[in-house]
């Protein structure tokens, strides 16, 4: 035990760092402060986790100054390293290109607990990326964790990863990575949706409603039933469609029109396509 102390919150210190003990998890560092990064910390920050230490690696400086500025819980770093040394929790959110010249400048000890939030980076790879770190783990957060409800696949994830990610939304676990990378594809339709989204607006405000009172209805209308399809167990949007289609009524012609056009196979055929960048 040379070069190693208890330190009076738990941890132990040593020489290159921080070890990390069981009743002391909550040190959690982010490699690359972008968006999703921000997004994180603002949830975590605003969720009343106990204990909780952030510590943030100095790109991008706008982002990580502001947070650091914004939240008692959170320090800028002033390297990648330092992030690692002083955390026992690991998030990597930088691009995907950058991930693997980014991750082999580290060095990681075996007690981390690495969380990668990089879209096209296999665990495999990961894994080997992060040695000697044992616990390894990918994510799929949403701009959505800042309101604490926001559905979070997850692969390899530890019972203690679960429980921090709990403060974000609600961990869905999947068996492996074939049907991660399902999940990971349609969070890429998220920008069609918005633009249907604010089409479908754009069209009811040129139809005299308020641009306001047009795109709250339309934000409000869509999640409300959503909300109704997420209620039955398991979801049925084909028989919710079939309810709402009163014969000769508008949702059927409306329906029928959109089908017919072929508007429902574009949205799988892109799928299938954003599905092949994750092999
Ligand atoms: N955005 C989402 O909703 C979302 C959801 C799930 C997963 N992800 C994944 O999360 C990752 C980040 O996505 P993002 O949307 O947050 O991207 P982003 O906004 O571009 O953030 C990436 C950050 O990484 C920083 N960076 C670049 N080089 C770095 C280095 N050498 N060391 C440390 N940081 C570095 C960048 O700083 P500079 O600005 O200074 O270059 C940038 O702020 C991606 O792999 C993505 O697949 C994102």
């Amino acid at each position: 035990m040379c070069g190693i102390r208890l330190r009076p919150d738990g941890g132990l210190s040593t020489i290159s760092g921080y070890i990390c003990v069981k009743y002391n998890p909550m040190r959690i560092g982010f490699i690359g402060v972008g968006r999703i990064s921000a997004a994180i910390v603002q949830g975590l920050c605003t969720s009343g986790v106990a204990g909780l230490e952030i510590f943030l690696s100095p790109r991008n400086t706008e982002t990580s100054k502001t947070l650091a500025a914004k939240f008692a819980p959170v320090t800028r770093l002033e390297s990648n390293q330092a992030v690692l040394d002083s955390s026992c929790i690991v998030i990597i959110a930088v691009r995907p290109p950058l991930a693997a010249e980014v991750l082999s400048a580290l060095h990681f000890r075996e007690d981390h607990t690495v969380v990668s939030l990089v879209a096209l980076l296999k665990y495999a790879r990961l894994q080997r990326m992060v040695r000697p770190a044992s616990v390894v783990c990918r994510a799929i957060p949403l701009p959505t964790v800042v309101h604490h409800n926001c559905p979070l696949p997850m692969y390899g994830a530890s019972e203690e990863v679960k429980r921090l990610f709990r403060h974000l939304g609600e961990p869905l676990e999947v068996d492996d990575e074939d049907q991660l990378h399902a999940l990971w594809t349609l969070t890429g339709l998220i920008t069609p949706y918005y633009e249907l989204l604010s089409r479908l607006s754009e069209w009811t405000a040129a139809h005299g409603v308020m641009p306001e009172m047009a795109g709250a209805y339309v934000a409000r209308l869509f999640q409300s039933i959503s909300f109704l399809a997420e209620q039955s167990k398991p979801v049925d949007f084909s028989a919710l469609a079939h309810h709402a289609a009163t014969p000769g009524g508008i949702n059927e012609q409306a329906g029928k029109e959109i089908a017919a056009a072929g508007a429902h196979d574009v949205w799988s055929t892109a799928a299938d396509r954003v599905l092949q960048r994750f092999h």
